[in-house]
């Protein structure tokens, strides 16, 4: 039951109807945002922090990552470099480290990466399955998961294993691992791409989730056209992921639902691909969110400092639009109103800057500017 006020923020981000503040405070009590104004009128609090002019925004939200599992793929990574293509076939190399991996292995290695995003200035992380890839590997590795974040997403719909049949496969991961998933996940997942999951088995995936409680989402039109984001928008998903590749009417179905476009630019940018067109989705009205993506094969970064720093430098996203994205947006992508914004009554997550203004984050790309995380109100 302790209060905290952050005393001469020089520009607080709040997302909220008051917008934008200067020479402003905020106090926390018990984990929430209690009280923002000028920090001359701040009421006394038992801690304070001087912000020293800098900037304040809401916590990143990173609503898509791959966080449990082991090794890496730094010799594809090569690879690619030299002018092989990204396919999503590693996946596979990943599937075999990750089954080989005690439990704390892997715990560690999760561990370790929300630390990496949480000096970032992520203080929610979304955190799929979807290297085990059996009953019992993809209910471990949500179980993990769940030890590190409310958001867990179950996405034993990644890859057909080798040797499995692809119907086959298909039903069991829309019953038994299903049912060894549920307790442990919030949402459900499927890579809808050649290669990976067809349309129909996109559907009968999202349905058995949805079935059993879980809220959808789909990697969507990432390395090719098709039928993801029809999909999503078809069964109320939370978000379509990726959107690199996407026809007119992907756009107009995305702009006149409630699913999220969910940009992923670290992908494009470590495999060398087309960056989706961002502007094309908010001109026509879409809500876009940035996420990493994290993971060892397409994009094997926590830093959403840095998604933002692509989402304008490449997609030509303006810093206000790319920092709503990366909070507020993706606290829409999981469908929380708690988080993402800092009027009074959110969670108090929140990074204070080492910069006096949030432009910084895509004018200085690369620059550790993440001065202080507070998360639930407490310094991290
Ligand atoms: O979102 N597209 C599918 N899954 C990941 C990549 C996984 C991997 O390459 O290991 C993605 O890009
Ligand atoms: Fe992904």
């Amino acid at each position: 039951m302790t209060s905290l006020v952050v005393t001469d923020i020089g520009e607080l981000t709040t997302h909220g109807p008051q917008g934008t503040l200067r020479d402003a405070a905020l106090v926390v009590h018990n984990g929430r945002v209690a009280w923002i104004g000028p920090t001359a009128q701040a009421p006394a609090a038992d801690r304070a922090i001087d912000a020293g002019n800098a900037a304040v925004i809401p916590g990143f939200v990173d609503s898509h990552a791959h966080l449990v599992f082991a090794g890496d793929r730094a010799g594809e990574f090569a690879a690619r470099m030299a002018g092989e293509p990204y396919t999503g076939g590693g996946i596979r190399t990943t599937v075999a480290a990750t089954r080989a991996a005690t439990d704390d292995q892997l715990r560690a290695s999760t561990a370790r990466l929300i630390a990496e995003a949480r000096r970032q200035g992520t203080t929610t992380i979304e955190c799929k399955s979807g290297y085990g890839l059996t009953v019992e590997d993809e209910a471990r590795c949500l179980r993990i998961a769940a030890e590190f974040t409310a958001e867990t997403t179950y996405l034993g719909a990644h890859v057909v294993p080798d040797g499995a049949d692809p119907d086959a496969y298909t039903r069991l991961v829309c019953g038994p691992m299903l049912d060894a998933a549920r307790p442990y996940a919030r949402w459900v997942d499927v890579f809808c791409e050649r290669g990976a999951f067809d349309p129909d088995q996109s559907r009968a995936v999202l349905r058995a989730g949805i079935g059993a409680g879980l809220g959808a989402r789909v990697h969507a039109n990432q390395l090719s056209a098709g039928e993801g984001v029809r999909i999503a928008v078809e069964l109320g998903a939370a978000s379509a992921d990726h959107c690199t590749h996407l026809s007119t009417s992907d756009i107009d179905l995305l702009a006149g639902s409630d699913t999220v476009a969910t940009l992923l630019p670290g992908a494009e940018f470590s495999t060398r691909s087309p960056y989706p067109d961002a502007r094309a989705l908010l001109d026509a009205g879409a809500t876009v969110a940035l996420a990493t993506d994290c993971n060892p094969g397409s994009s094997y970064t926590s830093s959403m400092p840095l998604c933002i720093a692509l989402a304008v430098l490449q997609l030509r996203m303006t810093p206000a639009e790319a920092l709503w994205s990366a909070t507020a947006g993706g606290a829409r992508a999981l469908r929380r109103d708690d988080i993402g914004h800092l009027d009074v009554g959110a969670r108090a997550d929140l990074a204070i800057l080492d910069a006096p203004s949030h432009l910084h984050l895509a004018y200085r790309p690369g620059v550790p500017l993440i001065r202080t995380v507070l998360l639930n109100g407490e310094p991290t």
